[in-house]
């Protein structure tokens, strides 16, 4: 057996992504910086690949800037929306992604911003009325909040945030890396400043990515060099990246309802399997909420012990990858910042399943058959 359940990690190349992208990795070499004909050739390839996800996110494609990831993407946005605007204050959340996180961490020890937490409730969702206060006291400030959280799936009301974020002149980044290729962003409708993407979490290659840059909220490149990305991101462009990046979001924009669909009743069937199947389990965070999580994440949580601390290794003997960490770091597993964030001093197993449309009904149930004979070995013992 050989099961991919870490799809939030990174998913699969599509193989119609693949087709898209093969010119431009061998006959279509020219640089785009190039006026030439072989130049001229990859800029309209990379123009109206712009154009495509700026129609399909429904904004202007000035507004839509290539990155070599998500990392970058939130980089450039944290820090270059701090420096061209002066600001002084950013508020976020314990339980964003490193890329985030670490940006902001690094901006208040050198003294630039002071960073301020915004309360979670009991689930992990952001406490509104505390953001509400957050932003009456730091008028201006950067909000920084995930739209759905990679560990636990749990989803971030983006309009209403937005809305918030708007009345108090806040500027708004959200990591959107998780649900971009998984979810509808209207652009005209939402009030978000900037917002990311990585190509390799909906079937796309690894190593592109983009930053939506809202037109009136414009900022000062991070990566300085050339004059690409409209002078917004230094460097030689990613050609086949981008075709790719943009066939990867064409596709899922094309099949999204269906895989929606689909996608829902693997975690489903998982959610209701494991209840019935292993003793002790139950979900961090509002993972098993469907309304209120992403369709492609489930956080299981099990029983504390010294098994299911050891979970992820024994998945991976049975040949299952998955990915976790609970929220102490020991044996097999590093500890989770987010975990260790929403539940300290839990010794409880961690597994987080991610799924995508290559999966299928038997995986899950083999995989909970697994799971359920794993931590019933120890029960019995
Ligand atoms: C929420 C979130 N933000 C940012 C990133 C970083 O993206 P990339 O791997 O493209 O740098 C990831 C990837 O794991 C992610 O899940």
């Amino acid at each position: 057996m050989n099961i991919y359940l870490d799809n939030a990690a990174t998913t699969p190349l599509d193989p119609e992504v693949f087709e898209a992208m093969k010119p431009f990795l061998i006959e279509n070499f020219g640089n785009p910086s190039s006026t030439h004909a072989h130049g001229r050739k990859v800029r309209s390839a990379i123009e109206s690949s712009r154009k495509k996800a700026a129609e399909l996110l429904n904004c202007t494609p000035g507004e839509i800037i290539f990155t070599s990831g998500g990392t970058e993407a939130d980089n450039t946005l944290i820090m270059s929306t701090v420096h061209t605007y002066g600001i002084k204050h950013v508020i976020s959340s314990p339980i964003e992604h490193h890329a985030v996180l670490h940006t902001i961490e690094n901006l208040e020890k050198a003294g630039v911003i002071e960073n301020h937490h915004v309360l979670l409730d009991p689930d992990g969702h952001v406490d509104l009325g505390h953001l509400e206060k957050l932003l009456k006291q730091y008028p201006g400030a950067l909000v920084s909040l995930m739209h759905a959280n990679n560990e636990l799936g749990n989803i971030l009301d983006l309009n209403t945030v937005g809305e918030m974020c708007k009345q108090a002149n806040a500027f708004f980044h959200s990591d959107t890396v998780q649900t971009v290729g998984h979810y509808r962003h209207n652009m005209k409708e939402l009030f978000v400043c900037g917002m990311t993407a990585a190509a390799h979490k909906f079937h796309g290659p690894k190593g592109i990515g983009f930053m939506y840059i809202r037109k009136d909220k414009k900022i000062n490149p991070f990566v300085h060099g050339g004059a690409q990305e409209r002078n917004m991101r230094g460097g030689t462009e990613n050609v086949y990246g981008i075709v790719g990046l943009v066939k990867a979001l064409e596709i899922a924009y094309r099949e999204m309802d269906e895989h929606e669909k689909y996608i829902s009743g693997l975690k489903s069937r998982m959610i209701e399997k494991l209840k019935a199947d292993v003793p002790g389990v139950s979900f961090h965070g509002d993972s098993a909420n469907l309304k209120r999580s992403l369709y492609t994440v489930l956080n299981v949580s099990l029983p504390e012990s010294e098994e299911n601390d050891m979970i992820l290794f024994n998945l991976d003997l049975q040949g299952i990858s998955a990915s976790g960490g609970s929220a102490c770091s020991s044996g097999a597993t590093t500890g989770s910042h987010v975990l260790g964030a929403l539940y300290p001093g839990s010794k409880r197993g961690a597994v987080r399943f991610s799924f995508s449309k290559y999966n299928k009904p038997e995986e899950i149930d083999f995989v909970v058959e697994k799971l359920a004979e794993l931590v019933n070995s120890k029960v019995s013992s």
